[in-house]
């Protein structure tokens, strides 16, 4: 695992100079960002990565075994901290994985001290490029048939808007947003794309046993294809959303709606 110069770079412009001496990265799959704040926080103390597998995870790997950092197996949905006991909290492309992410969120943010900080990065579906478009409908297709097949429990891909609408819900109104353009593929690199995702497509709808609902499948994989070869490849953009927690009031909500 190495992270690409450049969006480290990013990230080390939008933290600035804030720092932590407790973080907790939520859904950290194989601690990808925690080497993010590492290079990027002013000051980046212990940071604990929780993840409901440990499929990505190496024991002894460089995010964990830095600095006191742990990784502990944990659903998102039922977190065994103490409450405000984080100075900063981090969902990096995990809402997507949310049913209801306005509880989730706002279970989360509890673990948050009230002057603490939060960074939301989540892939987008705004503004697409024909390209990115060709990337959020693979994406749909790929949640839609992995969920199908209980294989993952990956929802789809969220709008700026809907990100907003919940963080105004919860009181969360002193962030700022940053657009991480998503990166495009040159020539070579869309034939390599087509291939991947030919491959990984067939090989996901060999495993569905409904021979209508794999060709209605097929149809939609074959045309996300066409549009990779006629458009070409480009990731959606990640939007960032951080801030602080100063106005979370809790305890007044009863009821959320679940966000589809
Ligand atoms: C797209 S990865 C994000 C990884 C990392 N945060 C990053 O930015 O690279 C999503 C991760 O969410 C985890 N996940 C899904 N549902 C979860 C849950 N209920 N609780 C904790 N982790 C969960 C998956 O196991 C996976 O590792």
């Amino acid at each position: 695992m190495r992270t690409k110069p450049e969006i480290v770079s990013s990230y080390t412009e939008i933290l600035g100079d804030i720092s932590s001496q407790r973080t907790l990265d939520v859904a950290t799959c194989d601690g990808h960002f925690i080497d993010i704040l590492r290079q990027g926080l002013k000051q980046c103390g212990r940071v604990v990565g929780i993840d409901i597998s440990k499929r990505f995870y190496e024991p002894g790997a460089a995010p964990f075994s830095q600095s006191n950092n742990a990784f502990c197996l944990m659903d998102f949905t039922n977190l065994a901290f103490q409450p405000e006991c984080f100075d900063m909290i981090v969902m990096s492309n995990t809402l997507q994985y949310m049913t209801d992410f306005m509880r989730t969120i706002d279970q989360i943010l509890a673990l948050l001290r009230p002057t603490g900080w939060f960074l939301i990065s989540e892939m987008t579906s705004d503004a697409q490029t024909d390209e990115q478009a060709c990337h959020r409908d693979w994406f749909v297709w790929y949640s839609s048939i992995t969920r199908l097949l209980n294989l993952d429990t990956i929802q789809s891909m969220l709008s700026r808007h809907a990100i907003m609408n919940v963080l105004q819900d919860l009181n969360m109104t002193e962030y700022q947003t940053f657009i991480i353009r998503g990166k495009r593929d040159d020539r070579q690199q869309a034939v390599k794309r087509y291939q991947s995702l030919e491959k990984q497509g067939t090989r996901l709808l060999d495993r569905v046993t409904d021979a209508m609902i794999q060709s209605r499948y097929r149809k939609e994989l074959n045309g996300i294809l066409d549009r990779v070869v006629s458009h070409g490849w480009q990731f959606a953009d990640n939007t960032v959303f951080l801030g602080r927690k100063t106005r979370l009031i809790l305890g007044e909500r009863t009821h959320y709606d679940a966000m589809t």
